[in-house]
């Protein structure tokens, strides 16, 4: 219905003279009117123009009244119908208003009678109109409600069922009302079975529930009514005993205690993953000394030429001052030995300490690591074994790469790695090549070592970086290189992977990320 004080009336009336006084009348009174004159018409007027109120007479010809409230008030039930009737039809008035008519107005129609009619149609129109916009907002806010009400109780269900951790509650009365899949997992016991259990008796050992209620009301480990990390025993299905950890706590409502929730812990599950760490460190540690046997072994050599040049210059120069006195020339020839053995030893000390350096350290020490210089590194601490082997390097350093941050040594290691891989599979010679590059776009540093040696077959390429896969003979390799290389990256935040054909050589190219949390590191070098 419209705002303002008039109402948008469809007047129904096979009488024009009778339509338009009352039209007039109505206009007056400020509503608007829209009129028929004859049933059909009025009903087919009312579904175009949407009267708020239809005034019909009863006797028309064609459709009469009667049958005019009918189609309206099936069209629109809310629609304000008011049929005028001589009071010699009152039959019909009754049967109109039994189909819903607002009201009956007897003919001949006065101008109050009209206004009447119309304010009652008009307050029941307002009233209907107010009671479903209420109905409709109670009934929003109450999907509102129970939609958050089901989303809060499924949220609270997931949470409970992803936890890792077991849960398990009972009511005031020790009856268990959750029980998780985490719970369920450890015990062995399916929901169904455990809700509505006594707690106490089902799922502790013998004795032990005693100990945690007097370790609770204790109140000295977490507080009152709440016990942190308490050590005891559960019991499976299968009567195993399981050590748990166990942190608890009383749920109070209102200030009434309603239940109690523990969270609980397999102990067995702990000592597992710890045994894991510890065997992964074991390995890095098994790699590590396999890779430095394996350089000491090379280095050796590298050491025995200068070593054997020195001995010899000693020797010669113990052998001149045997003979008396050096003279002048003697020695200026002795300041050329001098210098010559000086340059050896510095090479000598240089390798000892690449060795050392690399063998020291076996936590990840992270700070600015050049990368090229790491290259360069481990191709000389190789160079023996390379040379040995008539395998050329080739380098193709970037030569404005930024700092990296990451662990020195195990990097280094990474890269020795890679080179007695290629080595051992280069057996008649060949060419290593090494290649550095800054990405600046993903803010990565590239470096690629490709050998020219026999490949890796398709069906071994799935499995090289798995601890233990090896193709050599025993004795030659262990199965560990790629592995704890993969390992090394992995916690520089980097990649590493292979492109190999058998028979075309093998290039591993290792991605690692420049951290930008460090500018300071990103300093360029050469
Ligand atoms: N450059 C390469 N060319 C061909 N095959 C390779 C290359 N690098 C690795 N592989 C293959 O991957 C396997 C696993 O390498 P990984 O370094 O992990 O172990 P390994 O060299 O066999 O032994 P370890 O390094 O422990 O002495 C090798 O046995 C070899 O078959
Ligand atoms: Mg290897």
């Amino acid at each position: 219905m419209n705002n303002h004080k008039g109402v948008k009336v469809l007047l129904i009336d096979d009488d024009p003279g009778i339509l338009k006084v009352m039209t007039l009348a109505l206009e007056d009174a400020g509503h608007e009117v829209i009129s028929a004159g004859d049933g059909i018409s009025g009903v087919d007027l009312c579904a175009s123009a949407s009267p708020d109120i239809v005034i019909t007479d009863i006797r028309m010809p064609g459709i009469n009244g009667m049958e005019v409230l009918k189609r309206v008030k099936q069209m629109d039930p809310d629609k304000e119908v008011i049929v005028a009737t001589a009071a010699t039809d009152m039959n019909y008035a009754v049967e109109a208003l039994r189909l819903d008519a607002s009201d009956f107005i007897l003919k001949p129609i006065s101008e109050q009678a009209l206004s009447i009619a119309i304010k009652r149609a008009r307050d029941r129109f307002a009233t209907r109109r107010e009671l479903k916009d209420y109905t409709a907002l109670i009934e929003e806010r109450w999907m509102d409600t129970t939609e958050e009400l089901a989303r809060t109780f499924q949220t609270q269900k997931l949470l409970i069922e992803s936890s890792i951790d077991g849960i398990i509650a009972c009511d005031k009365s020790g009856r268990i009302i959750i029980f998780n899949k985490s719970m369920g997992k450890m015990l062995g016991y399916a929901r169904k079975e455990m809700l509505g259990q006594k707690m106490i008796d089902r799922v502790f050992c013998p004795g032990e529930a005693e100990k945690f209620k007097d370790a609770l009301a204790s109140g000295k480990h977490g507080g009152k009514g709440r016990l942190f990390l308490h050590e005891c025993f559960f019991e499976s299905r299968d009567e195993t005993r399981i050590p748990v950890q166990l942190s608890a706590a009383e749920m109070v409502r209102e200030d009434e205690q309603v239940g109690l929730v523990c969270f609980v812990r397999d102990e067995r599950e702990i000592r597992k993953l710890t045994q894991e760490v510890a065997n992964q460190a074991r390995m890095l540690h098994q790699d590590k000394m396999i890779s430095l046997g394996k350089l000491a072994a090379s280095v050796v050599h590298e050491i025995n030429n200068p070593l054997a040049g020195i001995l010899n210059y000693a020797r010669l120069m113990s052998k001149i001052l045997s003979r008396g006195a050096p003279g002048a020339e003697s020695t200026e020839k002795f300041s050329g030995y001098l210098a010559l053995m000086q340059s050896e030893l510095e090479r000598c000390a240089k390798i000892v300490a690449n060795l050392l350096a690399f063998s020291r350290k076996s936590k990840l020490e992270f700070g600015p690591v050049d990368l090229n210089e790491l290259l360069r590194i481990c191709i000389n601490l190789s160079g023996h074994k390379l040379e040995l082997q008539n395998i050329r390097v080739d380098t193709r350093l970037a030569p404005d790469l930024p700092m990296i941050q990451g662990d020195f040594s195990q990097l280094q290691q990474c890269m020795i790695n890679l080179i007695f891989n290629a080595v051992d599979a280069i057996p008649e010679g060949g060419t290593l090549l090494f290649t550095s590059n800054f990405e600046a776009a993903r803010n990565l540093i590239r470096i690629t070592v490709k050998d020219s040696g026999c490949g890796i077959s398709r069906q071994d390429l799935p499995y090289i970086f798995e601890p233990f896969f090896t193709t050599k003979t025993e004795g030659k390799g262990v199965g560990l290189g790629l592995s704890t290389t993969y390992g090394i990256i992995d916690r520089h935040k980097g990649t590493i992977h292979v492109n190999s054909e058998p028979g075309r050589g093998a290039e591993f190219v290792i991605d690692l990320p420049v951290s930008p949390a460090n500018p300071a590191d990103l300093s360029r070098t050469s």
